[in-house]
């Protein structure tokens, strides 16, 4: 009760003290109280305002405190997150632990364990658990990936073809079965310090996983739906039938991974199903179309097409290709692969087989004649040329071709003269469309190839189209006939005509419309993602004179988007808090307010924002400390915000809201809204309720 007296002296509210004592109020019961209390306590409504305020103050201290402290505020900087994880299990195990020696099983489980464990750490996801032969990965955590899922099939794929070479005593095969799910969890160390069980999972998710890998056929990857969303047309995949399970109330649809899908570009596979029309850039492709009649007439053109993921860089070059479709020309596409990016001529090696024909199940003798075929169409000599190209490709031909007679190092030299004939060779009889793609994917040799075409096309009939996201600075010499073109998001004119493009059979509201523009920021994968999602869960406008309140529910980050978002967020784990912390006052945000809130040094902050500023993820105007910063994507924001778990988030705004308060009385004057927005959503109603009339009047 003492501390409760010296609380409200210093307050200089000590008259009160008597009747606090009273009625029981000790410091315990301070934070309880709401303003219907205090009015029975016969507080005029002056104090009571000011009790109410010194209480958030006194609050929010106490969580501070404890967020510093103990284990629980390690499970407050747990993250809500998208995850696809997958198990993976042997089949017939308990069979092989009776069939085999112990001590041959043990030696059996590591093989197995390793063979994951090497897989897995090629696409980045981490071994969660070990249940027995059981296996759980997670695919999105710590890090998320743009392609988490695919990652993830192609885990489970590899795991299984992998485990098919693992023998047992016994001469007899092992085989495991691999289930695959999305969907929101909870993830960070659940279990406190010193725990063997980190980033534990809560969610049915897992669970889900598991019962997947249970209706799998022994070899095979089961997906569920989210997860097929988030493939496209990446794999070929077929339904299983419904899954009615046990302990889950719906039946669970599920698809079997049958193959990889076919295709030379990343793009088709993800676009397989139909593209909007075309709208907007027209500086851009009267550009475009400028340099390929130059290019056409032998003034070869190279264009550096930047801008990040999702802005329209592949559309460009689509755009391209079918408005010269009927002009003769070769076109020869390279795409470049996250996963690849360490493997010597990945792209070009693709492009070969593609334009070669290759089949999976061609001999190879089948594929040298194919090979030949192809160098044939661009070089006179390609008995010299085939041994090179058919090691380039991976194809033994020592009883085919002489021995090459020379080492690796003039091997590979050899190689990068004929890969650029062979361009001089097809460039001479059409004009040639040479696309890259991605190439801030490009491995080494790659790049360098990449750079001495970039040269030789000068006196060619050849348009290059190079494209990449932002962090990459192009390595290759500025020269005359290399333009760089930069793309920005679509205007507003552009964006609303992809919207209603998309939406033709049904009218959307305006408000949605208003807010899908809002929210895409011009971005032409955000605008399509979110009207997809919006016509998905049929809020158009037939729908809402249905509802009888007329309200609409607000737009969340689709499935589909919530990767990519959170993959840009992840790149810089050390100061996504910032980022977290900012998020949470809103898409703009004051320096001084982000600084006094986040309670950390200058020099810190001034790193963070900088870093942030550099990834495109923020903008600034102004000098600190008087500084403001934007989020560049509201969804971004919204991405950073979500990832937070509700109690953490609850925590901060309060604190925001008492900064605001304190540190801030004349924000807090002039814009009694704000206080009372982070007051709202950290759920006290009373104090929050206030400050709304405040700002009423
Ligand atoms: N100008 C445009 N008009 C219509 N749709 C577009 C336009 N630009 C991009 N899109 C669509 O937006 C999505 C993302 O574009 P994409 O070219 O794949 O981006 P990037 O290659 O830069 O990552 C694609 O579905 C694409 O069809
Ligand atoms: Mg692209």
């Amino acid at each position: 009760m003492r501390q409760v007296a010296d609380w409200l002296r210093a307050l200089g509210l000590g008259q009160y003290g008597q009747a606090f004592a009273e009625n029981g109020i000790d410091i315990e019961v301070l934070p309880e109280l709401t303003d219907r209390d205090l009015e029975q306590l016969g507080i005029p409504l002056g104090h009571r305002r000011k009790m109410l305020h010194a209480i958030t103050a006194l609050d929010a201290a106490a969580s501070g405190r404890r967020e510093a402290g103990d284990a629980s505020a390690e499970a407050d900087m747990a993250e809500r997150r998208q995850l696809t994880l997958l198990f993976c299990d042997i089949v017939g195990s308990t069979a092989l632990s009776t069939r085999l020696d112990p001590e041959d099983l043990r030696l059996a489980y590591r093989a197995y364990r390793d063979g994951c464990a090497r897989v897995v750490d090629r696409y980045d996801g981490i071994i969660a658990q070990l249940l027995g032969d059981g296996v759980l990965v997670y695919f999105g955590y710590p890090r998320a990936h743009e392609d988490d899922a695919e990652r993830a099939v192609r885990a489970g794929l590899d795991i299984a073809a992998a485990i098919g070479w693992l023998k047992v005593p016994g001469g007899r095969q092992v085989q495991v079965r691999v289930g695959i799910a999305t969907g929101l969890v909870v993830v960070g160390d659940l279990t406190g310090p010193g725990s063997v069980q980190k980033q534990a999972v809560v969610g049915a998710t897992a669970h889900l996983a598991d019962r997947l890998q249970a209706r799998a056929k022994p070899g095979t990857v089961v997906v569920d739906a989210p997860t097929r969303r988030l493939l496209g047309e990446v794999f070929q995949l077929r339904a299983l039938d419904d899954m009615a399970s046990k302990d889950l109330a719906e039946p669970i649809e599920a698809w079997t991974v049958v193959s990889e899908a076919a295709s030379e570009s990343r793009f088709d596979t993800a676009r397989a199903h139909g593209l909007t029309n075309f709208v907007g850039r027209e500086p851009e492709t009267r550009l475009i179309e400028e340099r390929w009649q130059l290019a056409r007439r032998g003034e070869g053109q190279v264009l550096l097409i930047s801008g990040e993921a999702g802005i329209g860089k592949s559309r460009l070059a689509a755009w391209l290709s079918e408005r010269i479709a009927a002009q003769p020309h070769t076109r020869l596409r390279h795409q470049c692969s996250p996963h690849q990016a360490m493997s010597a001529y990945y792209p070009i090696i693709q492009q070969l087989k593609h334009a070669a024909g290759f089949h999976a199940d061609d001999s190879v003798a089948a594929k040298l004649d194919k090979m030949e075929a192809m160098l044939a169409l661009s070089a006179a000599n390609v008995m010299e040329v085939a041994p090179l190209f058919a090691a380039l490709l991976s194809l033994p031909s020592e009883d085919r071709y002489p021995p090459l007679g020379f080492g690796a190092a003039e091997r590979w030299r050899q190689l990068l003269v004929a890969l650029l004939d062979q361009l001089e060779g097809l460039a001479r009889k059409n004009p040639v469309l040479l696309v890259f793609e991605d190439v801030q994917w490009a491995d080494a040799n790659s790049l360098e190839l990449i750079g001495l075409m970039s040269k030789r096309v000068a006196r060619l009939p050849v348009l290059a189209l190079i494209t990449y996201r932002p962090e990459f600075e192009p390595p290759w010499d500025e020269l005359r006939h290399i333009i760089r073109l930069t793309l920005a998001p679509l205007d507003r004119v552009s964006a609303r005509a992809m919207i209603d493009s998309l939406s033709a059979d049904v009218r959307l509201p305006d408000e949605v419309t208003e807010q899908i523009l809002a929210k895409a920021d011009g971005v032409p994968l955000f605008i399509e993602e979110l009207t997809k999602a919006v016509l998905e869960s049929g809020q158009t406008d037939a729908a809402r004179r249905e509802r009888l309140d007329g309200e609409l529910p607000p737009l969340t980050i689709p499935v589909t988007l919530q990767n990519t978002l959170m993959a840009r967020l992840d790149r810089f784990a050390h100061v996504k808090e910032i980022a977290e912390i900012a998020a949470l006052i809103g898409r703009e945000f004051p320096y001084d307010l982000l600084h006094a809130v986040a309670g950390c040094d200058r020099e810190t902050l001034d790193d963070a924002l900088a870093q942030l500023e550099a990834a495109q993820l923020l903008s600034h105007t102004g000098v600190p400390p008087h500084a403001h910063y934007r989020f560049q994507h509201a969804l971004v924001q919204e991405a950073a915000y979500e990832s937070m778990l509700k109690v953490r988030r609850q925590l901060l705004h309060r604190r925001i809201a008492d900064t605001l308060c304190t540190r801030f009385p004349a924000v807090a004057d002039t814009e009694p809204e704000l206080v009372a927005r982070h007051l709202t959503e950290a759920g006290l109603t009373d104090a929050a309720t206030e400050w709304w009339s405040k700002a009423g009047r």
